[in-house]
């Protein structure tokens, strides 16, 4: 279908069993990590999402082979074809982690050219500390004709990353691992996705050591060999099913997650008067009684997600008392909160800060969907809101969230697609 809206039928409890797919974050890391690969190289468990797929043009655009099956979820990339070290615009600004291309291509082939990243507007995203640490390990870098060019045999460093950040750190880490010696990558990102692609690395045969901690050290190896890896469990979709179940006050087991990586949100579950159990790799939510308003700030992992917190804003404009929700990553994530108010949320957002008096009036209305945790927070909002939400734009939705529709149908939702 071309252009569609979602409709949602509100205030039906979710009940049933889920499970979580592949993680995007990790999974648009680790494809541009099989470039530098020796060998073909197989990666399992990929969602079938919009980023995928864009990646996948972007290989075989630079002469890999590609083969990929969203039945299996399985991915073999074949890298030795790669015969060029351009990536246009027009394929780059399609998506944010489109910038890894430069850390990937620039250790493959001593040379990058890669055009601006697009990815959600959630504020101004600069990429100063990438191109930072690529310098630091001797590459010339300069951005010509909206191209970001880098090249240079590159020699192991110390970089010291002036703030925390999830790119900065997984392109570097590309960057380093065929560099002459060792880097230290300090004040690292920890999130989960980039001890995934630490791992997915050492299977290759490269040396990273730290992953997880802010102190990453990398030694630089000559070659990388084949190598069978299955990318790790979608944190934010995990999160997101959770939020989607306490929404509704429904019942919900999410199988095939990573409970310790969801400890933030448990938490601030739990506060709110959710009941979440854990099992090895499953999660469920109930209901306990009404919900209490809370506070919520966002941080770098293992703190609250910023990418949970659209969704959980959501959730908490139905929550008894005035809860205070602050975005300290990114400047430009409340945007779903103003489509909200047309469904009768009480949202008064001053700079970082969203004061959410919760309500339990909220009804369906229009809404726009723009970017995609602002869609996945308007889906949970049609979810606990009376009468039809409809959302506009849910294509966004699309580039992160693996047929979250279907997942949402299978647990009692009422959602369909109506062509616009
Ligand atoms: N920043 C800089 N300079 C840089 C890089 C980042 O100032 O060179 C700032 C950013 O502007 C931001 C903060 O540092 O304020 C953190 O940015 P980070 O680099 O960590 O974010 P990112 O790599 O652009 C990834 C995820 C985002 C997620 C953030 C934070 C991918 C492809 N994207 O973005 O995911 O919100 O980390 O966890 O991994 C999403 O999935 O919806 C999404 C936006």
């Amino acid at each position: 279908m071309d252009a569609y809206k979602l409709l949602i039928s509100g205030d039906i409890p979710l009940t049933g069993h889920t499970s979580v797919s592949g993680g995007k974050n990790t999974s648009v890391a680790l494809i541009p990590a099989a470039l530098m690969c020796d060998d073909p190289c197989t990666l399992d468990n990929l969602p079938d999402i919009e980023d995928v797929h864009v990646l996948v043009d972007i290989l075989r655009g630079l002469g890999a082979r590609v083969d990929y099956s969203t039945v299996t979820k399985r991915m073999v990339i074949d890298p030795r074809g790669v015969n060029a070290c351009t990536v246009p615009y027009k394929q780059t600004q399609r998506m944010r982690a489109s910038y890894y291309l430069l850390g990937a291509l620039l250790t493959r082939c001593g040379e990058a050219n890669v055009g601006y990243p697009g990815g959600c507007a959630i504020g101004n995203r600069p990429f100063d500390q990438h191109i930072k640490g690529f310098r630091a390990l001797g590459a010339e870098v300069s951005e010509e004709g909206g191209m970001i060019c880098a090249k240079g045999s590159l020699q192991g460093r110390t970089v010291f990353f002036d703030r925390i950040t999830v790119g900065g750190t997984i392109n570097v880490m590309l960057a380093a691992v065929k560099a002459k010696g060792q880097t230290v990558l300090c004040n690292a990102a920890r999130e989960p996705h980039v001890v995934d692609l630490a791992n997915f690395l050492n299977s290759m045969g490269a040396s990273v050591k730290g992953a997880g901690t802010d102190t990453i050290r990398i030694r630089g190896v000559q070659k990388l060999h084949a190598s069978q890896y299955t990318v790790i469990p979608d944190q934010i979709e995990t999160g997101t099913l959770m939020i989607a179940a306490a929404a509704t006050h429904g019942d919900v087991t999410v199988h095939g997650c990573i409970p310790t990586h969801m400890e933030a949100l448990t938490a601030k579950l739990l506060e709110m008067g959710v009941s979440v159990t854990d099992e090895d790799d499953a999660i469920r939510v109930r209901p306990i009684g009404p919900h209490r308003a809370i506070n919520v700030k966002t941080q770098e992992y293992p703190g609250f997600p910023t990418d949970l917190q659209q969704p959980m804003s959501a959730l908490l404009c139905k929550a008894q008392g005035t809860s205070v929700v602050t975005e300290t990553i990114f400047e430009s994530r409340f945007k779903h909160l103003s489509e909200m108010r047309r469904m009768g949320a009480r949202a008064r957002i001053l700079e970082q800060t969203a004061f959410i008096e919760g309500t339990q009036e909220l009804h369906g209305a229009p809404v726009t969907a723009t970017d995609l945790r602002a869609g996945a927070a308007l889906v949970v909002a049609g979810l606990m809101a009376t009468g039809t939400t409809e959302i506009y734009e849910p294509g966004f939705i699309e580039r992160g969230y693996e047929h979250l529709e279907e997942k949402l149908r299978a647990l009692g939702a009422i959602v369909r697609r109506e062509p616009v």
